[in-house]
């Protein structure tokens, strides 16, 4: 028995698109920042007297077709440890569930973290990462705190994420405007899919990236977050331009989210440093530099209401432990 508490992450280089479907190898790399608010807690109880897994979020147990990918994944790490029993699964999340909040991120890097301890594998952190990879791309990254980049590799030995700053030692923060906390109809694992297939623009996609994981590595140096924030901006649109031309078409957005993005935008106009960025859900995070929080805050929320506003400083990484 093991549990492991892990924080989501929010990309600022994007992922999207994959290589290898079975094995998440992406297309390209991409780099996020942890946060503090947002986390899930997991833990993993292997019994032998189990029939098969069973596995809850936040106390609820889910059905066979809601624990599919949680079950192949603790099929993975019993077919590395030769642990044949099944497995309980009681996990918690501090964040919406599959509302673009990145729940995908912090639950598979959990759950790598305390099926592999409960299994008796000792894993470092970039098998960990490794591992984490082969239940969502996104939590490839969650395993480490601070600033992070997911190397793309091109096999399983090589794809893993390698902290690029793990305390961030300047006053990058995000804040979250929640516009629906509700779950998507569009995964992320869809949408990527039918915009590598059908996007006529996917094939510059490559290129884009490789230029602003560039660009954000001098800006993140350089503890520039006006440029780290131009950058993130531009790339999440861009992101968003690959679903939008997809064949059907498709977008995560709904009104109030252009309607964060002009707020943001009006801030911006009114000389106040902030920026956007939004992930496969309409909700809009915020990147700014701490010094300007209240103002920012104080502005959304008498547009979005203080309820609707979450602010996050960057967080840790993955903590695992023996109950
Ligand atoms: P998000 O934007 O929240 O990451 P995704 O569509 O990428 O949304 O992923 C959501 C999926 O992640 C859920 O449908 C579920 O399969 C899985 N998931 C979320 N939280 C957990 C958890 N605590 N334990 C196991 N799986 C989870
Ligand atoms: C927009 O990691 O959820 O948040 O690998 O299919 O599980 P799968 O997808 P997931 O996709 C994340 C997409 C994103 C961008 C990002 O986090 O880099």
């Amino acid at each position: 028995m093991a549990t492991a508490k892990a924080h989501t992450n929010i990309a600022l280089v994007k992922y999207w698109g994959k290589k290898d479907q079975d094995m998440i190898i992406p297309q390209t790399d991409s780099l996020s920042l942890t946060l503090d608010e947002f986390y899930t807690t997991t833990k993993v109880t292997f019994d032998d007297q189990l029939s098969s897994d069973q596995v809850s979020i936040n106390s609820n147990l889910l059905g066979d077709q809601a624990s599919q990918k949680v079950r192949n994944f603790l099929d993975l790490v019993r077919k590395m440890s030769g642990t044949t029993a099944f497995a309980r699964v009681e996990s918690q999340n501090h964040v919406p569930t599959a509302a673009g909040l990145a729940s995908s991120a912090s639950a598979f890097a959990a759950l790598a973290g305390a099926a592999s301890r409960a299994a008796g594998l000792n894993l470092d952190r970039r098998d960990l990462s490794r591992l984490a990879r082969r239940g969502s791309g996104s939590a490839t990254r969650s395993i480490y705190g601070g600033l992070v980049e997911w190397q793309r590799g091109h096999d399983d030995a090589t794809s893993y994420a390698k902290p690029i700053m793990e305390e961030v030692d300047f006053g990058l923060e995000m804040l979250a405007i929640m516009v629906d906390t509700t779950a998507k109809k569009i995964s992320s694992r869809f949408g990527m899919q039918q915009s590598v297939a059908s996007s006529p623009y996917y094939k510059v996609w490559p290129e884009i990236v490789a230029h602003d994981m560039a660009a954000i590595k001098e800006a993140i140096a350089a503890r520039n977050i006006d440029a780290i924030g131009e950058i993130a901006e531009t790339n999440a649109l861009r992101m968003h331009a690959l679903t939008l031309s997809a064949e059907p078409g498709f977008t995560y957005f709904d009104s109030d989210t252009l309607k964060a993005m002009r707020a943001v935008r009006a801030l911006r106009d009114n000389g106040i440093h902030c920026y956007f960025t939004m992930d496969a859900g309409p909700n809009v995070k915020v990147i700014y530099d701490r010094q300007d929080r209240q103002s920012i805050f104080k502005a959304l929320a008498t547009e979005f209401g203080a309820d609707r506003l979450v602010v996050s400083k960057p967080g840790p990484g993955i903590k695992i432990w023996n109950d």
